[in-house]
């Protein structure tokens, strides 16, 4: 077996966490934040160094299903209770990928009181809400830790363990606590001192997890449910098609799954919208390309991964984005992005079009790559194996449309039964 990257799932998973909170400002941190008090707690509480690691990544994650930007506001409201679907959705997502599977049980319930909790709920749920509904409270300055300590404490024995907020307390009482929160990057901080040794993970699970994140970017619209998936299988047969080696097809096919990455800074309302776009929607939308860098650019052992998934809109002739980066120096695999995203983008159904038939399809292509957007050599071993390579793409998509529907009718199901 050939080793493509090596990486600790504890670095990737607290870095792509990060993407969530860059829909807005308004979340101001919040996974980082909710993960260092959620560490702080755990590591007050002595809990075995697995176990906080394990607990800390829920906590980094543990809103990654609140898709909209206005479900992703309500979550801030501290007495707001009503948000029993993003819990289920994160679980369900989740639960899927075998190292998160503990992760997912925490997330599942990680707005549940402490006083309705059965033998079905994960104690350590309690602490991730405990941090949750201090971090919401929290505000720039962080200058106001008595109210805040008080609002929280209020709640002890009813909405959260007293045994969780006094260690809460504790924890709250050393001063590096309020500095550490207000740090411009908390992540590196628990990075560093979480134990995560025993994580780390191979080129197989490198896939899974980019599989995970390619539903977690695709399953937030119906419309663009199965788009990561198509670009991943179509990156990957074009690579073969170029004869790249093994290694470098695997790299491709995991740049697909996260390439899109960077639209989980983008508000689904602007996604999902159909009609034209004012200028600045679409400034907005573009800046999902910069996004993809900058939340792979966190994880180093990807590096090659984001030079392939992040210039996915850069154009031969320079005047793509973010960078209008020139083909002669884009690499072989980028290029193959390019042309992956676009052919599946194409022939795929959005809310304001059609997906495209084979002879609109290729004359497209053909035009992109006279006008200098595309890769010339690359449009045309796509042309010639069109039909192979819709097919390629289409079963990847009916795979993903399947447990695209699988996760809404799981979802839908848990929540008619609470
Ligand atoms: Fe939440
Ligand atoms: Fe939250
Ligand atoms: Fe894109």
């Amino acid at each position: 077996m050939f080793r493509a990257v090596e990486i600790s799932l504890f670095d990737l998973v607290i870095g792509l966490s990060e993407a969530v909170d860059l829909i807005s400002k308004e979340l101001n941190k919040h996974h980082q934040r909710v993960a260092y008090i959620t560490y702080r707690i755990g590591a007050e509480l002595k809990l075995p160094p697995k176990k906080l690691s394990m607990l800390t990544m829920a906590a980094a994650l543990h809103d990654i299903a609140a898709i909209s930007l206005r479900e992703r506001i309500e979550t801030l409201e501290f007495e707001n209770n009503a948000q029993t679907e993003h819990q289920e959705r994160g679980y369900q997502l989740l639960k899927t990928f075998a190292p998160l599977k503990e992760a997912a049980e925490i997330i599942r319930y990680h707005h549940w009181h402490w006083e309705d909790y059965d033998d079905a709920v994960p104690q350590e749920s309690n602490i991730v809400f405990l941090a949750d509904r201090t971090s919401v409270l929290l505000n720039d300055e962080i200058d106001n830790k008595e109210r805040i300590l008080k609002h929280v404490n209020k709640y002890s024995g009813t909405y959260f363990n007293p045994l969780y907020v006094e260690a809460l307390m504790k924890a709250a009482a050393n001063n590096s606590f309020w500095i550490e929160l207000s740090l411009p990057s908390i992540n590196r901080i628990i990075s560093e001192r979480i134990d995560n040794s025993s994580l780390y993970i191979d080129d197989d699970i490198l896939l899974d997890i980019s599989k995970l994140f390619s539903r977690i970017i695709d399953f937030r619209s119906e419309f663009t449910a199965t788009h990561s998936s198509g670009v991943a299988a179509t990156a990957k047969y074009l690579g073969e098609l170029c004869n790249l080696s093994d290694s470098e097809c695997l790299l491709l096919e995991v740049a697909g799954n996260l390439h899109d990455i960077g639209k989980l800074a983008i508000p689904k309302e602007l996604l999902e919208k159909g009609g034209p776009l004012s200028p600045e929607e679409r400034a907005l939308i573009e800046k999902h390309a910069y996004y993809t860098y900058r939340i792979l650019d966190q994880i180093k052992p990807l590096k090659a991964v984001n030079e392939i998934a992040c210039l996915h809109h850069e154009k031969m002739n320079g005047k793509g984005y973010p960078f209008g980066i020139e083909g002669s120096k884009l690499s072989l695999s980028s290029r193959i992005m390019a042309v992956a995203d676009v052919f599946t983008a194409i022939t795929e159904t959005r809310p304001y079009r059609d997906g495209m038939n084979e002879r609109q399809a290729i004359y497209t292509l053909l035009t992109m790559a006279e006008n200098g957007s595309l890769d010339e050599r690359i449009v045309r071993l796509a042309v010639e194996n069109y039909s192979e390579l819709k097919k390629t793409c289409l079963l990847s998509q009916k795979m993903a449309a399947a447990e695209y529907e699988k996760y809404r009718m799981e979802v839908m199901g848990n929540l008619a039964v609470r």
